[in-house]
């Protein structure tokens, strides 16, 4: 644990990039973005996904980086370190940290799942080869009366337990083992579920766009998921950012981030979809849908409490190594300006989040009566956090970038020791095309 006042750092670039990694890497990948796929027509919504990635997400990763890196600073204080005339800011840092509230708390919910899925795996009670049990268990567990909340608790729990440890022990070393851990797994899942009957029809409807179903609902929910996937709006890459030395390479490392975070999903994408036409399973299905489709795949494989288990296991570490950073944004602040101990500020953080989180949890059980904009509890917060906040909180972020820091000033400071070839590209897609495109996805979809 690191005395306050002195900030710590990472160990090695590497450690930095597998963190960052496992930061964006997690349920984002593996849980929601085959579900917001099934939701939003398949081919057609990852098509503009692919193309949001590289003219918003790559940009906007490299500038919430570099906020981080120049400002040593939480995101609250970042964009006042590096700008001290300009208070005001710090209401963007601000909103970044509300965001961060909301997607915990819904977020340690699906995670609680996950602790239940695993449990229930290795007692073999959650594995069947019938479809129709397989949902029904689901049902069972998402509508239970308080099992989802002492799944969620514990999850916040381990999350707060490795945040207290600080950011240069445990995260940086666990990560090593379970970046290449899940993507094994995922491996063997997809290569199971390509030789499954009916396969390659949802193979290709994830694959082929049909123009026909693209409008700007999809395009906002393809950019939410762009920034959620990517953990942008949300000050954990500007925090992560700011434990890194002068030396580093960021627009590499966002690079690989971004690759990888995309390569992943890709992957979970080819796994479920498939998977729900060979099982036949509505794509419509909704947040539940890798706890339907996953345990129909492994009740088809030899060893199937093995694969299910090891599955969950990976899926929690996963969740694991983003929530560290989304808890951290918070905390950094209140030990950076409030001078609390790390201790005190995850408790407390942690405590707040998950009285926040409570209604999330029960919005398929007890509260599923309760609906904001036609939304259910949980869907709203969802709603609310990746389409809503983050993306203002990211807007404000790269016009930030473009024009109050100025990418001139930026630049800089990415180019400490390395040349950035895309300098000009990058430059023009902070100042003009990350903000005009957020800007209009998110008017005409919300409109
Ligand atoms: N990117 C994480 C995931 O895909 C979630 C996350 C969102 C983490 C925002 C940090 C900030 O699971």
């Amino acid at each position: 644990m690191k005395r306050q006042g002195k900030r710590d750092k990472w160990n090695s670039s590497l450690g930095f990039i597998l963190s960052a990694m496992g930061s964006a890497v997690g349920l984002g990948n593996i849980w929601r973005f085959p579900t917001v796929v099934a939701l939003n027509g398949g081919g057609a919504f990852f098509a503009i996904y692919l193309v949001i990635i590289f003219i918003v997400g790559i940009p906007t990763i490299i500038a919430e980086l570099a906020i981080g890196k120049k400002s040593q600073h939480n995101v609250v204080t970042s964009f006042s370190k590096i700008k001290p005339d300009k208070k005001n800011w710090k209401g963007a840092g601000y909103l970044s940290m509300i965001a961060s509230f909301v997607v915990l708390s819904f977020y340690s919910v699906i995670a609680g799942w996950t602790i239940i899925y695993l449990a229930g795996s290795i007692s073999r009670q959650l594995l069947s080869g019938d479809a129709q049990v397989i949902t029904r268990n689901f049902e069972i567990i998402s509508q239970h009366p308080y099992l989802p909340i002492i799944g969620q608790v514990t999850f916040l729990l381990f999350t707060t337990i490795i945040v207290i440890k600080g950011i240069s022990k445990g995260i940086e070393r666990v990560n090593k083992v379970l970046m290449p851990g899940i993507i094994v797994i995922l491996l063997i899942l997809f290569i199971r579920t390509a030789f499954l009957p009916g396969a390659i029809q949802g193979i290709l409807w994830f694959l082929k766009p049909e123009i026909t179903k693209i409008n700007f609902q999809v395009a906002l929910n393809a950019l939410g998921q762009v920034f959620f996937s990517f953990s942008l709006g949300m000050g954990a890459m500007i925090t992560y950012g700011s434990y890194l030395g002068h030396q580093h390479n960021v627009p590499k490392s966002a690079l690989i981030i971004a690759v990888s975070d995309l390569g992943v999903a890709i992957l979970a994408g080819l796994t479920i979809i498939p998977a729900l036409f060979a099982f036949g399973i509505p794509p419509e299905t909704g947040p539940g849908l890798i706890f339907v489709t996953l345990p129909a795949i492994f009740s088809t494989l030899p060893l199937n409490i093995l694969w299910a288990s090891l599955f969950f296991m990976m899926l929690l570490f996963a969740a694991l190594s983003s929530s560290v950073s989304i808890l951290e944004t918070s905390v950094a602040y209140l030990v950076d300006e409030r001078k609390w101990s790390r201790t005190k500020a995850a408790y407390s953080m942690s405590a707040g989040i998950f009285a926040l989180g409570i209604p999330s949890a029960l919005s398929k059980g007890k509260l599923s009566g309760l609906a904001i904009l036609g939304r259910n509890f949980f869907d709203f917060m969802d709603f609310l956090a990746s389409n809503i906040l983050l993306t203002l909180a990211g807007f404000l972020t790269v016009v930030f970038v473009g024009w109050i820091w100025g990418t001139k000033s930026a630049l800089i400071e990415l180019e400490t020791n390395h040349p950035f070839k895309q300098k000009h590209l990058w430059s023009l897609a902070v100042r003009y095309v990350v903000p005009l495109a957020i800007a209009y996805i998110f008017v005409t979809g919300i409109i």
